[in-house]
């Protein structure tokens, strides 16, 4: 981790503009720049820049926050990976927390395998290009196979000498250990004497990147059509590398799923580079077993929508049905494009260029559970046993899906084009759900939509405080912090405290934008003259009327202010946008952003920061809230009247009055017209 003064540092040195214009063309705008969303596919710049409040923000899907919050949408990177990407791109020292002893164990580790599988990539890289037998052997076959120099360098292909042990030989002398090659799998001790041998020998080297770019493991592919050995050898599991949760290509693949709002799915390594090649950039490999849950959350991170590639196989089409039937469990929205026969995506992308693959695309991709519906029933014609097989799996599919309108929809379809009576599928989906909802109650993937606020505020892919280190493999997210968040959120709005947590919002804003400025001056006990800042205020207020804020993050907000009272010139603008909280940091960017929404209660005037007038903003939010607080409470005690029995009524009545006067007071303060200046 790093500490929050340097946090605050690489702020202070990053340039938005300049960070966000490495992704995105931006375009000046008055004091603002604008571009296309990287977020969402879009036509008009909706995307917004604003160097002097150090933010950016899509008016359209509402993604946006301060430079490091870009990163991390845009780059899938948490926040201390962002955090460190501008650290070293600004030239900014920094040191990072001390790790506990068994974290230290393990990430030094995982980092001297990471190390050693980086000094192999680089090998194998060297010895393609760069000696005789690599670029006559494994530069002609991938030549052969039409890949193109910068495709090459972009995936890191690479070949393995046809000896024995020359990449071992290499890395020891470059003192990497024996422990550390067989550990990640480049070497294994051959049996008869412990010599180490080089896994891939002999072999092309395609190297499987995680999320964040790191090499966590290599293919290799023999170049012979020699049938007694595998045509590919894999890298074995180890503490960086678990199968199961990696796609290869989607380190190389993020930035168009999300551009494109689709993700194309195919086998092999080969079908990857050669899509790729041709420009659909947004494909992801499996890499030849079907699909895991792991798998299908790391795409979900980036789209709801995947298409599935196959070649004409029908037998691999059956096979990884199944696989599918998890995708749409997941809540995304499946297609399926059927390859002409005899081709696989690789041999297919090759002849042709991005705008005719494109096309094809578009006009064969189809809905999977039509498409599955239609292969099995060409076998299933007339034999009633293969049909209520057929209508088994059709609503085994349906009823995973989530969405009960969706669902409602498949069941209709399909009843036409399978002529079977509605009603009969209905219950037999929902006979279906209900099993699965005895089986597994699992937590639901909520899809990212925007706040109840119509706002965005919680990050998109918070991991707000695990320490980056040992976050490869990625851990098998659990339900995410961020949709927790949202539960909450609505749980509160259905119990009525809506209105109330939309005053906390302003308040929230005030603690943010003018925490540590002074609004006015008292007399303390002694007669002396005394600051009083926003903050102290606010949360005095609070604290004075026993009061918490509903909302979690805003009461966040109230607690980390208050820790901060003392503090002369607590610059608190600077201190929330760089919260290593990324719910915190993010909310903060947000609410600097909302121009209009304090002043719309001044009518067209601006606040100001000017003393007074901040005092009587600060003091007009202040009893608005308290306003909502007795209003809640006066119905509860309305309510608790009603049911009291005679010993507890005269107490209730007593503090009914005492909220009605207390209510009277604040519509006199709330009556005052603020001045503005
Ligand atoms: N695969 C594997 N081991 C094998 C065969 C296949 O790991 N012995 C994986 C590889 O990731 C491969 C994918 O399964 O890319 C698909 O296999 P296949 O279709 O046989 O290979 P292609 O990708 O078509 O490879 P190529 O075009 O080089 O033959
Ligand atoms: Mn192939």
């Amino acid at each position: 981790m790093i500490d929050q003064f340097t946090i605050e540092k690489i702020l202070d040195a990053a340039n938005i503009v300049d960070v966000v214009s490495e992704f995105v063309t931006l375009r000046r705008r008055g004091v603002n720049f604008v571009g296309l969303c990287p977020f969402h596919n879009e036509k008009t710049p909706s995307f917004y820049v604003s160097p002097s409040k150090g933010i950016c923000k899509c008016f359209s899907c509402g993604k946006g926050g301060n430079v490091i919050h870009f990163l991390m949408e845009h780059e899938q990177m948490s926040y201390w990976d962002a955090a460190k990407w501008l650290a070293r791109k600004y030239g900014i020292p920094y040191s990072e927390r001390e790790l506990t002893e068994s974290e230290k164990a393990l990430q030094n580790e995982r980092e001297s395998l990471f190390i050693t599988n980086q000094f192999a990539l680089d090998f194998f890289k060297d010895t393609l290009l760069n000696t005789d037998k690599g670029r006559a052997i494994g530069l002609a076959y991938f030549r052969k196979r039409g890949f193109r120099d910068d495709i090459l360098e972009k995936f890191h292909l690479g070949y393995c000498p046809d000896e024995p042990d020359a990449l071992a030989r290499a890395a020891l002398a470059k003192g990497f250990t024996k422990e550390n090659l067989i550990k990640t799998g480049l070497c294994y001790e051959r049996e008869n004497d412990g010599q180490l041998r080089d896994r891939f020998h002999g072999r092309v080297i395609f190297p499987v990147h995680s999320i964040a770019g790191k090499v966590v493991a290599f293919g290799g592919r023999i170049m012979s059509a020699d049938a007694k050995v595998a045509k590919y050898v894999n890298s074995p599991e180890s503490v960086i590398y678990s199968k199961s949760r990696e796609l290869y290509g989607l380190y190389q693949a993020k930035q168009a799923i999300v551009r494109k709002d689709r993700c194309f799915l195919v086998e092999g390594y080969a079908d990857v580079i050669s899509m790729f090649q041709s420009g659909v950039e947004n494909v992801v490999a499996s890499s030849g077993t079907s699909l895991t849950p792991g798998q299908i959350r790391l795409i979900h991170r980036f789209t709801n929508n995947i298409t599935v590639l196959y070649d004409g196989d029908k037998a691999g089409i059956k096979a990884s049905l199944r696989g599918i039937d998890m995708l749409l469990a997941e809540g995304m929205n499946v297609k399926v494009l059927l390859l002409p026969d005899g081709e696989d995506p690789d041999s297919f992308a090759q002849g042709r260029g991005a705008t005719a693959f494109q096309q094809y695309i578009d006009t064969h991709q189809v809905d999977f559970i039509r498409f599955k519906v239609n292969l099995l029933m060409e076998d299933a014609a007339d034999d009633p046993y293969s049909r209520s097989e057929l209508i088994k799996s059709i609503t085994q599919s349906i009823s995973v899906i989530q969405d009960p309108i969706v669902r409602s929809v498949y069941i209709t379809e399909c009843s036409q084009i399978m002529k079977i009576d509605e009603r009969l599928l209905i219950n037999d989906v929902n006979r279906r759900q209900r099993e699965q909802a005895q089986a597994a109650p699992q937590p639901q993937r909520t899809a990212q939509t925007a706040d109840e606020n119509g706002q965005n505020p919680e990050p998109p892919q918070a991991e707000p405080d695990a320490p980056d280190a040992p976050a490869e493999p990625t851990p098998e997210p659990q339900i995410s912090d961020q949709d927790r968040l949202r539960q909450q959120v609505r749980a509160l709005k259905q119990e009525g405290f809506g209105p109330m947590m939309d005053k906390e919002r302003l308040l929230s804003q005030l603690i943010v934008r003018y925490g540590g400025k002074v609004m006015c001056t008292y007399q303390d006990d002694k007669g002396q003259d005394q600051n009083m800042t926003v903050g102290q205020f606010i949360v005095g207020s609070l604290q004075n009327d026993g009061l918490e804020f509903r909302h979690p993050v805003y009461k966040r907000f109230v607690e980390i202010m208050a820790e901060h009272l003392e503090e002369k010139d607590f610059n608190a603008q600077k201190f929330f946008m760089s919260n290593p909280e990324t719910f915190v940091s993010l909310t903060a960017a947000s609410l600097m952003e909302e121009r209009y929404q304090l002043s719309s209660l001044f009518k067209d005037n601006m606040p100001t920061e000017d003393e007074a007038h901040l005092f009587k903003l600060t003091r007009h939010i202040m009893a608005d809230y308290q306003m909502e607080v007795v209003r809640l409470e006066i119905k509860k005690t309305e309510k608790e009247i009603q049911e009291a029995s005679s010993d507890t009524l005269a107490s209730l009545q007593t503090k009914y009055q005492q909220l009605l006067q207390a209510r009277s007071e604040l519509s006199r303060t709330l009556g005052e017209r603020v001045i503005t200046l």
